[in-house]
């Protein structure tokens, strides 16, 4: 921690006029700073630190803050390589517009710290549409800019301890159901073109769309983010991991109208000329309520291709599906080598659900040859509890769904199941000791079946955290 360069900055004319008895008082402040802090768990500890409200900000929930936030990270940006900088926001309500990070910086929120987005558009820059994507999905033209984001960096941190970020995003939610937006909707945070992520210690909470959406990047690590948003709202996804390679989501709680976690890659042509799969994600520990979406999806956006996601001790209640492939002709590319062990399933409408043909085009140009190739899928130790409908599992009649493995998988059934308990058409694979039995095309093995999980740990989980430290008194 340096405690000098922020103490400086802020005083240096102060010196000059108090000469001694000023150092001998900050002295006593510096101690008294130490105390008043907390140390928590970092890809990478900062040597400068300075507080919000050493740039003018003000957190009364009303003073419109982006001038301090663009601030603050202008100024601290000059540290990125003098040992980074760390920007402290501390207890308040901090109304602000959408702003931009830089690198090898952290954001450190106080518990009692909540950003809030302003619902002021004019505060929301508008970007070009993602070249994956071809358009905005919620309109064709531009998309607005996330509450906090990055493009092109490296070694950056978002984090605190259990401090909130408001999305605020109701006004957002009723111009897109009214269907008044020419403009894609906001996300809270997006990172894009970056490495080195790390997201911990959060609480996040309404945001206008996606709540965090890192694309394009790689060495992600997203730890211990609760995510919140009313059931009934419009694609409040959680986090959607989107052509990224080694990311680590672990220990996060997700309640959402969208699905918790959505593993994307691009969206049909646009996706396929792309072509930057997801690949390397390890999911685990994940708690989810999503009534109308799915714990894990796979797609439907998956041009650029998804394979090795591994999703271990996850626990739905209340949920539509567990984990759902979604995809269509057109798509192309894959979802492969994706594997999920030991999920605890409480009021489910489905515990299997796959989609071939989701439909949902970016527009009428997509390949019809564009064929997705789904294979090698294995689901194994899954208990559910109070389900309507074990398997709805519709591949793509010419391009059938293959090397679908289930086994240990224990279902039972609510007072109003459906009549046809597993419903498949288009796919392949075998299950082992499932219950309700499974229909013909997953042919029922006599001898025991374990369904593969990888052994190996990816990359992103050779990389240990620090102990860093925050300090919130105000020098
Ligand atoms: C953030 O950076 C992007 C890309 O450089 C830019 O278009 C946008 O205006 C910036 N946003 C803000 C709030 O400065
Ligand atoms: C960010 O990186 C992308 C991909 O490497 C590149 O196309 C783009 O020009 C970069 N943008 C900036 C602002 O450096
Ligand atoms: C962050 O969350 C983890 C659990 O996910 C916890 O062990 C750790 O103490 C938390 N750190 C802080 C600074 O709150
Ligand atoms: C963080 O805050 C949220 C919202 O108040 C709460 O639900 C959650 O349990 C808290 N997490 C931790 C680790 O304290
Ligand atoms: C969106 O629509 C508004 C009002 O119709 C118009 O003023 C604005 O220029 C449009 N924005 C874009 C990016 O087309
Ligand atoms: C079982 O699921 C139904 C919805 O299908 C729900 O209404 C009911 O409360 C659930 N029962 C239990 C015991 O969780
Ligand atoms: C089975 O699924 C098909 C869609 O593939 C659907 O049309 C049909 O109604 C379902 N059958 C039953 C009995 O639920
Ligand atoms: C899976 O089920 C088999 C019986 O088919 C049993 O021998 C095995 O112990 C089970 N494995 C786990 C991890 O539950
Ligand atoms: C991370 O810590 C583990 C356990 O202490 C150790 O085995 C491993 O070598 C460390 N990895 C790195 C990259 O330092």
């Amino acid at each position: 921690m340096d405690l000098k360069s922020s103490a400086m900055s802020h005083a240096a004319a102060t010196i000059v006029i108090f000469g001694l008895l000023f150092l001998q008082a900050a002295e006593c402040r510096n101690v008294k700073k130490i105390k008043d802090g907390v140390t928590y768990s970092a890809i990478k500890c900062r040597k400068h630190s300075a507080l919000l409200t050493d740039f003018g900000a003000v957190g009364d929930g009303k003073t419109l803050n982006t001038k301090a936030f663009k601030a603050a990270v202008d100024h601290l940006s000059k540290s990125a390589s003098k040992g980074g900088a760390q920007l402290i926001v501390p207890p308040g309500k901090w109304l602000t517009g959408s702003f931009n990070l830089t690198s090898h910086f952290t954001l450190f929120l106080h518990k009692d710290a909540i950003i809030h987005g302003t619902q002021d558009e004019s505060e929301w820059p508008i970007l070009p549409v993602l070249p994956s994507y071809g358009r905005g999905r919620d309109a064709p033209d531009g998309r607005f800019s996330s509450l906090i984001f990055g493009t092109n960096l490296t070694d950056v941190i978002i984090t605190g301890n259990n401090g909130t970020i408001d999305g605020q995003g109701a006004p957002w939610w009723d111009k897109y159901r009214k269907g008044l937006l020419n403009v894609t909707r906001p996300y809270l945070i997006e990172i894009m073109y970056s490495n080195h992520i790390q997201i911990s210690n959060l609480t996040l909470i309404n945001s206008p769309s996606w709540h965090v959406h890192p694309i394009y990047s790689s060495y992600i690590t997203i730890q211990g983010i609760t995510i919140l948003a009313p059931v009934n709202v419009p694609n409040t996804d959680g986090i959607n991991p989107d052509s990224c390679s080694q990311l680590r989501i672990e220990d996060c709680y997700i309640v959402s109208g969208d699905d918790c976690i959505a593993v994307k890659s691009g969206w049909d042509q646009y996706g396929i000329k792309v072509g930057m799969p997801t690949e390397h994600v390890v999911i685990r520990r994940l708690t989810c309520i999503s009534p109308k979406s799915a714990t894990v999806a796979l797609g439907s956006e998956m041009s650029g291709g998804i394979r090795d996601v591994r999703v271990e001790d996850v626990t739905a209640i209340n949920t539509e599906s567990s984990i759902r492939i979604k995809t269509a002709v057109g798509r192309g590319a894959y979802v492969k080598d994706i594997y999920a062990r030991r999920v605890t399933l409480k009021t489910m409408k489905y515990v299997f659900w796959m989609t071939g043909a989701y439909g949902s085009h970016p527009n009428n140009d997509f390949d019809p040859n564009a064929l997705p190739v789904i294979q090698n899928i294995n689901f194994k130790e899954f208990v559910a509890e109070n389900v309507s409908i074990p398997a709805q599992l519709d591949g793509i009649a010419n391009d059938p769904f293959k090397g679908i493995c289930m086994s240990n998988v224990s279902i039972s059934l609510s007072a109003n199941p459906t009549k046809l308990l597993w419903n498949c058409t288009g796919i392949e694979g075998i299950t082992s000791n499932v219950t309700p039995k499974a229909c013909d095309l997953l042919l029922q093995q006599q001898k025991p079946v374990d369904c593969a999980f990888p052994e190996d740990k990816l990359a992103i989980e050779g990389f240990n955290l620090t102990t860093c430290f925050a300090g919130f008194a105000k020098v």
